[in-house]
């Protein structure tokens, strides 16, 4: 049988306080239901949806959160569940004593500035206390148990510093980044993973039984969740649903786009609008990916995706700037204001030139995440004109 967990941070580090956040959360959340997962630390990021959102979330996935040391200061309670226990059978054994595997998570230390903001802005008030102590009261309530996993939203560095002042934690896995992410490594007797981010990977833990139960032995590896993984259906269910339902909502989405004033206090007015004068860099512009960048998110019906939208449009969420497709869509695509800056006032008046394209504009689309191949030396010349 396998036991899925995670160590915090689930809905990614996009304001919570979004309605596209919301959405998206809800149906991951049901999404981790259906796939059955068993717990899951509670990220600093969670904490930003505020409440009463997270507390409902709370509520209809009882067992799922765990934390072990953040408090609700009026109740003087744990906000959540501190642990689990998960009673595991070998596949097709129903006869031997099941292994008993102790669930904790815990909320880093360093995030006690980010639980007193949202505190001051939901008017709930949550305390985050002392890791180690509330931490040692969990593992101490847990009994007889045959593997302890710490879920530890930390870094790794704290994760390991943790592990260290910790006994009886055999596993600890922490929410460290890192593309792709660390190896792990022995802190006395615990041993220190993670599974990295953006559910690219899966640190898989496989557990040997004793002939008499109990822990024999435990072997990581690092599963890459690449295209060579099949899209299991219900998720992908969940996924289109949610797609769609992003669709759906539309007015209020494009009602929830901010659009700031650009630093240079320009605002972007779109590529239609620059043929006329620069026919040849517009041509080649044309012939490039950038151009149709917003098809190949409308292909895979993910054009309503707020969060691609930064990269795959021209100027979203500055003035003048793409809201949405059915809106906007002469500003899709990586346009021309992408790379040389919104451009309303040399528009207005061509003596204004635009200010060069400096040389950070690529990568800051071009992130390793997103684009692991980017060289911007040999990358450059395709794209100029
Ligand atoms: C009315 C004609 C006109 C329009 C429309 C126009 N430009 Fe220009 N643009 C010019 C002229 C004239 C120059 C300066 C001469 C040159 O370098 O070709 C220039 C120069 C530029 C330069 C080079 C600046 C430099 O430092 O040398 C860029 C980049 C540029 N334009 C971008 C744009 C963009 C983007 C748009 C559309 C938003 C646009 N232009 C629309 C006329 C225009
Ligand atoms: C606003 C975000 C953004 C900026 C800025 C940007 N790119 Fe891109 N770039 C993209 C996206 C998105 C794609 C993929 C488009 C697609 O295939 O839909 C892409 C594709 C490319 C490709 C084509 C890759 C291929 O597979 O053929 C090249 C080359 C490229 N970019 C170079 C650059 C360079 C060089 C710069 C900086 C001068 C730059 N880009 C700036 C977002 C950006
Ligand atoms: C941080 C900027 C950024 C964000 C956010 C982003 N992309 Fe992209 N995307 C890129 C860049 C850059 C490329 C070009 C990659 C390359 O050729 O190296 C790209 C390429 C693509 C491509 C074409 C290449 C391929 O893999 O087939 C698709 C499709 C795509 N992105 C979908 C998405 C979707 C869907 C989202 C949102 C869930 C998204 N992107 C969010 C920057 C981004
Ligand atoms: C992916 C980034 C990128 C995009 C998109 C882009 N440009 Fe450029 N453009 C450059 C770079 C890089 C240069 C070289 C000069 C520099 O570094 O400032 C350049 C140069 C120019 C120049 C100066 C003359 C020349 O040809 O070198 C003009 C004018 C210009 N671009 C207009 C446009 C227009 C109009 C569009 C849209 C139709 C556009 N650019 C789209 C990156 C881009």
């Amino acid at each position: 049988m396998v036991a899925l967990l995670d160590a915090g941070d689930l809905f990614g580090r996009t304001s919570g306080r979004t309605l596209e956040a919301r959405l998206r959360a809800r149906y991951l959340l049901s999404g981790m239901e259906q796939l059955g997962y068993h717990g899951v630390a509670l990220g600093d990021q969670d904490l930003q949806f505020g409440e009463p959102f997270l507390a409902e979330r709370i509520d209809e996935h009882q067992s799922l959160f765990l934390s072990a040391n953040l408090f609700a200061q009026v109740k003087g309670q744990r906000y959540t569940t501190a642990s689990r226990t998960l009673e595991l059978r070998v596949d097709g054994d129903s006869t031997s004593p099941p292994l008993r595997i102790g669930v904790v998570g815990l909320l880093d230390d360093e995030y006690a500035g980010v639980v007193r903001e949202s505190t001051r802005l939901d008017g709930v008030a949550l305390e985050l206390r002392a890791a180690v102590p509330e931490v040692e009261a969990a593992l101490a309530a847990l009994g007889e148990v045959d593997l302890v996993v710490l879920l530890s939203h930390a870094s790794k560095s704290s994760a390991k510093a943790l592990a260290g002042k910790l006994s009886g934690v055999d596993v600890v896995l922490c929410a460290a980044a890192g593309s792709p992410p660390s190896e792990p490594e022995r802190v006395g007797d615990a041993l220190v993973l993670t599974g990295g981010y953006m559910g690219k990977w899966l640190a898989q833990l496989t557990v040997g039984v004793g002939s008499g139960g109990g822990v024999a032995s435990y072997e990581w590896q690092r599963v890459t969740l690449d295209a060579s993984h099949a899209d299991e259906p219900q998720q992908k269910k969940n996924y289109d649903d949610y797609l769609a339902d992003l669709k759906s909502r539309a007015d209020e989405l494009a009602a929830s786009v901010q659009q700031k004033v650009p630093d240079t206090g320009d605002k972007y007015v779109g590529a239609g609008r620059c043929g006329g004068c620069h026919a040849k860099q517009k041509a080649h512009w044309e012939s490039t990916k950038h151009a149709h960048a917003l098809e190949s998110l409308a292909q895979r019906s993910q054009d309503f995706d707020l969060s691609c939208l930064p990269c795959h449009t021209a100027g979203f969420g500055f003035v003048g700037g793409f809201v949405l497709p059915d809106r906007t869509p002469e500003l899709g695509g990586v346009q021309c204001e992408s790379c040389h800056g919104a451009a309303g006032a040399h528009l207005a008046d061509p003596a204004v030139k635009p200010a060069g394209v400096p040389s950070e504009a690529c990568v800051g689309c071009h992130t390793k995440d997103r684009s692991p191949n980017f060289d911007q030396p040999t990358w450059l010349p395709k794209v100029q004109h």
